[in-house]
């Protein structure tokens, strides 16, 4: 039955932590409460992307786009737009255009992204199957199960040129292929939606939004390697991601798409969800392996490849979520489809979550070859609060920065490897002025000191070792040697590790005592941190000439380290001072500086 109106609401878990669930039942409740629930259906739907300003609400077929929605705007949304047929301007996102002017695709946020991946996330109901299948989904599972060989299928995959998007670019036809070539009666296919470095929220949100693509194509795979069972790994903190997954199982079951002799051709595939802790470890292949089999996740020695001897020694396809959700694409439309999008050596899309100090923050897919400054300034809409930019890093834990001078590169996976980062699976993080160089670096080294396994001396050693070079320097004692010392740990490292967990341990400070030099070296020489961020180089001032004593920032010092009298200039006891930069927040007079 077509309705009059479809009200999409975000249903993905940045608008749910904003209340969208409110929202949605708010709205439902309101078209019956004014009496037009049988001509409007309201969907709750995966990420739209623009997350800065969820909660999100779509109305169709205008194309209204209302942001920063609240529960409490269901009463007027149903009675202004859908009965009066006004638009409600406050909540548009671009309020001097009604959208009779301005369609959704004029918004700058979307202007430069191509959707292959993320293509039914914010369109359908996830938890809706019929509305998967309205939009081509399980025609390439059909294809793929009637009229394809397993040949055909990976020769598919060939031609498309697509490589895996959890971060090495592994050609996946090359993997799906040598998982067929591997002898056994059984075999599997493992779908890694472990995601766990800072910043990354690409596969979760593809999970919550569309997670019969990923199911369809984790099945195409078992046709085209020969597996009949499948496991998805996926990190119990996403516990929208797994619901969503669950009842997309279930009526994938439901209708015969899932299970013993699918569509009735004789091939069968089981699929299981398998839980993880939150160990980052885990997300690396082998370690995942170990973790499904019940044992502590730790990476194994490659080769034996998980294509030949993988789960419980059987030969396994592991892919990641993001690459299983182009192959339904891939196989409906034809390899060369994919392969004419992108750049000469990355094919495709990339999913990134853009996040940091830019104003824009979401989730992101453009085609291979886009440019960081397209990203960061025309999606991102630049730096927040009209601050400087200073570096990206691409990549997490494993990725480096990027500054000014590098924003044209075009992003894929060589030209970013080439700078010394990494597109990694895609977490973008923005920094600016005010972030310290030396203290991400920091942060980064603690992340990955925290989440090594231990198992071998290059990165259990070499990990802490950097570290506490690191913490020298942002204390101020560290020297022009331990900058040497840095570079022939961080070499060992890339060499003796067993994973590329210790492998790429060093890139988030090789990058920046790389491309912001004078920023170590300011913290060496000088003795000074030029962010003010690293507490042991830093000292607050009250100017006396700017202070007209208005005591506020006596009265939010924790530590009672400001005198003075009212209407009289106040003083900093730097004895006392504990660095908070409260008083530094509270003055609205510009009189307290950081040095
Ligand atoms: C420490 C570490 C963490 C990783 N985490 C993930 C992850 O969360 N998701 C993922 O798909 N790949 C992750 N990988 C990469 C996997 O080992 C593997 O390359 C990937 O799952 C293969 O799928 P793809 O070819 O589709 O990229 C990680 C690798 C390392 C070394
Ligand atoms: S490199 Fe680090 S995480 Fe990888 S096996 Fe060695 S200790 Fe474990
Ligand atoms: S808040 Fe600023 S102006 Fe007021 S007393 Fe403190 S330093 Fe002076
Ligand atoms: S930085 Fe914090 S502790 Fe130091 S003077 Fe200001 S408010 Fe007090
Ligand atoms: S979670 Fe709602 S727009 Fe991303």
């Amino acid at each position: 039955m077509a309705f009059r109106n479809y009200i999409l609401v975000c249903g993905g878990s940045g608008c749910e932590s904003s209340h969208s669930d409110e929202i949605y039942n708010n709205l439902i409740k309101e078209c019956e409460a004014q009496g037009v629930a049988e001509e409007v259906q309201v969907i709750k739907t995966g990420c739209f992307g623009f997350c800065e300003q969820g909660p999100i609400v779509k109305i169709l077929p205008e194309d209204a786009f209302y942001v920063k929605v609240k529960p409490s705007d269901a009463k007027e949304l149903i009675a202004e737009h859908i009965i009066k047929g006004r638009e409600v301007t406050r909540l548009l996102y671009d309020k001097k255009k009604s959208t009779k002017n301005a369609k959704v695709e004029d918004i700058k946020f979307y202007q430069k992204q191509f959707r292959v991946v993320l293509r039914n996330c914010g369109k359908i109901d996830p938890e809706n199957i019929d509305e998967y299948i309205a939009r081509d989904g399980y025609l390439a599972l059909e294809k793929a199960l009637f009229q394809l060989t397993p040949e055909d299928i990976i020769g598919e995959l060939k031609k498309s040129g697509l490589r895996g998007r959890g971060g090495a670019g592994f050609p996946t036809w090359m993997k799906w292929n040598f998982t067929k070539a591997s002898q056994g009666d059984v075999k599997y296919v493992v779908c890694n939606a472990d995601e766990g470095d800072p910043g990354a929220y690409m596969d979760r949100s593809t999970l919550e939004g569309d997670p019969h693509s990923v199911i369809e194509a984790m099945m195409i795979c078992g046709k085209a390697i020969g597996a009949h069972q499948g496991f998805i790994y996926i990190r119990a903190e996403y516990p929208l991601a797994i619901h969503r997954l669950e009842v997309a199982m279930a009526q994938a079951r439901e209708y015969g798409l899932l299970g013993e002799d699918i569509l009735g051709s004789g091939f069968a595939f089981n699929l299981e969800i398998r839980l993880g802790a939150g160990a980052f470890v885990c997300g690396e292949e082998t370690a995942l392996l170990q973790s499904i089999e019940g044992h502590r996740g730790m990476p194994q020695p490659r080769p034996p490849f998980p294509a030949v001897k993988g789960l419980w020694g059987k030969p396994t396809c592991i892919d990641n979520v993001e690459t299983l959700a182009n192959v339904a694409v891939i196989i409906n439309k034809g390899g060369e489809w994919l392969s004419k999008l992108g750049t000469e050596d990355s094919h495709g899309t990339k999913v990134f979550a853009l996040t940091g100090k830019i104003a824009n923050s979401g989730l992101v897919e453009v085609p291979m070859g886009t440019t960081l400054r397209e990203i960061i300034f025309d999606i991102g809409g630049g730096i927040a609060n009209g601050k400087k930019f200073k570096a990206v890093q691409t990549g997490g834990p494993s990725g480096g920065i990027l500054t000014e001078e590098y924003l044209d590169t075009p992003i894929d996976f060589g030209g970013l490897t080439s700078l010394g980062s990494m597109m990694g699976s895609g977490s973008m993080i923005v920094m600016d002025e005010d972030d310290c160089i030396v203290d991400v670096a920091k942060f980064y080294l603690k992340f990955s000191v925290d989440e090594s396994c231990g198992k071998c001396a290059p990165c259990r050693i070499g990990g802490r070792s950097l570290l506490h070079l690191v913490e020298k320097i942002t204390d101020g004692k560290g020297t022009e040697k331990d900058l040497d010392q840095i570079q022939e740990i961080a070499h060992a490292m890339q060499i003796g590790s067993l994973c590329a967990l210790g492998q790429t341990t060093p890139n988030p400070v090789l990058s920046g005592m790389r491309y912001l030099a004078d920023e170590y070296r300011a913290h060496i020489v000088d003795k000074k941190c030029p962010a003010g961020k690293c507490k042991k180089l830093i000292t607050y001032e009250i100017d006396p000439e700017k202070c007209i004593g208005c005591t506020a920032c006596a009265r939010k010092c924790p530590v009672g380290a400001i005198t003075g009298e009212v209407k009289k200039p106040h003083k900093i006891n730097t004895d006392i001072c504990i660095k908070c930069g409260a008083c530094y927040a509270a003055c609205k007079f510009g009189a307290i500086s950081v040095h």
